[in-house]
């Protein structure tokens, strides 16, 4: 319908990264929408690391089990190991994070697919050397599973080496430590990568009962009426772990709770819950709907952060014995638009706490007038909705009724 800006989401093989696509007409031109193609291989840097070990070629396994995974895969560290080496690691991480193998087939049809190669990232040759493993592929999308001061110097030496040229890449949190890094690291991968080329992903966003927000939210219509500041008196987001940082310290201790978890995971909850209805559920149209919701609010002030730290985290390994860091962190934040103005959101993360929880109360204002004694209306008897994500997935309302 306009003729200007017209998005399309594109269509595609599995196994394959997509995204729509922008397409700009002249008015009266005729419209055509060419997809990009997809991805031929899947590189991942870190292969030898504790994200891969854990989460990633698990990942991988489970796909290629139910045939999503149809491209070479190939792994790429600087550990000195081979591919023999690679392929044990393979297993145990399987082994270890997703359950027993017990289809020999099918993990051997994953084990043939993957390549490996070992390398300085710094190096000229890892690159000469991954371009040669790539064979016939041509366009790969660049998975870095790697510490984050390593992303500008692999998404360089991807340029350079012209590895990026119709290839995709996927950069990990954190995407910078505060405004001026995250600046700079959206240049250097704007100098090799266009942006559509370019995903920051934030593994929350895979999560079933994360878009299911967005979809109960605008599949139905009767929440609508009341999702304002006429009816919510406040939100609180909740993600509350009963374990520590398991191993990860020293990824930890450079990070704290605020970045590791709040302004990825809890922001993405947040704008699923404060934005507007999208246009529709392509891409575009939702970043441009949860973007509206981070221009209207307000700058987080110090006096509305609580910073806290477990007893013991400094006596994790890879964390400074008198490391600052927090592993706990709470703050109220104001979105001032229309719809939020005057409603506290209460964010609220932390590790080796009493319960392992995430959820989100929606607590909507009490009656205007209290009819029945009882009735009262106080704290913790006003009416709330919440999504809870874990330990189980559910959605309720909190209403009060007559007891008998
Ligand atoms: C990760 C954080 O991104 O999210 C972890 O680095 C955190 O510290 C984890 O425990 C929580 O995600 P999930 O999906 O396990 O609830």
């Amino acid at each position: 319908s306009n003729p200007h800006a017209t998005y399309a989401r594109c269509a595609g093989g599995s196994g394959s990264l997509q995204r729509p696509i922008a397409t700009h007409l002249e008015p009266g031109a005729p419209l055509t929408i060419t997809s990009p193609a997809p991805s031929d291989a899947l590189v991942f840097f870190g292969a030898t690391g504790d994200l891969a070990h854990k989460k990633v070629i698990p990942a991988l396994y489970d796909m290629s089990r139910k045939g999503h995974l149809d491209v070479p895969v190939i792994g790429v560290a600087f550990s000195h190991w081979d591919i023999a080496q690679f392929r044990e690691r393979v297993r145990d991480s399987i082994e270890t994070h997703f359950g027993d193998i017990d289809d020999e087939a099918a993990f051997g049809r994953f084990v043939a697919s993957l390549g490996y190669v070992d390398g300085d990232y710094a190096k000229r040759a890892t690159f000469a050397a991954l371009r040669k493993a790539l064979g016939a592929a041509r366009r790969p999308t660049h998975y870095l599973a790697i510490p984050p001061p390593l992303f500008g110097v692999v998404v360089k030496e991807l340029g350079h080496a012209g590895l990026a040229t119709d290839a995709r890449v996927v950069v990990e949190k954190p995407f910078g430590r505060d405004l001026a890094s995250a600046q700079e690291l959206n240049g250097i991968l704007h100098s090799v990568f266009p942006e559509p080329a370019i995903f920051r992903i934030d593994h929350y966003l895979g999560k079933e009962e994360t878009q299911n927000l967005l979809y109960f939210r605008f599949a139905n219509s009767f929440l609508e009426p009341i999702w304002n500041r006429d009816h919510v008196a406040s939100v609180q987001i909740t993600m509350a772990e009963d374990f520590g940082v398991e191993g990860r310290g020293s990824f930890y201790d450079e990070i704290g709770a605020l970045r590791d978890v709040v302004q990825n995971h809890l922001f993405q909850v947040m704008a699923l819950l404060a934005m507007d209805a999208p246009v529709s559920s392509a891409a575009e149209d939702l970043r441009d709907a949860k973007a509206a919701v981070f221009r209207a609010m307000r700058p987080a002030n110090p006096d509305d952060l609580v910073r806290g730290q477990f007893i013991g985290y400094r006596a994790e390994r890879g964390v400074a014995p008198d490391s600052e860091v927090e592993t706990y962190a709470a703050l109220r934040l104001w979105i001032d638009s229309w719809r939020w103005s005057g409603v506290p959101w209460y964010l609220r993360a932390g590790k080796q706490l009493a319960a392992h929880v995430t959820e989100i109360i929606v607590e909507l204002k009490a009656p205007p007038h209290a009819v029945f004694a009882e009735a009262e209306p106080s704290a913790g008897k006003t009416n709330y909705i919440r999504f809870r994500f874990h330990p189980r997935v559910e959605i309720a309302v909190a209403a009060r009724v007559k007891i008998p």
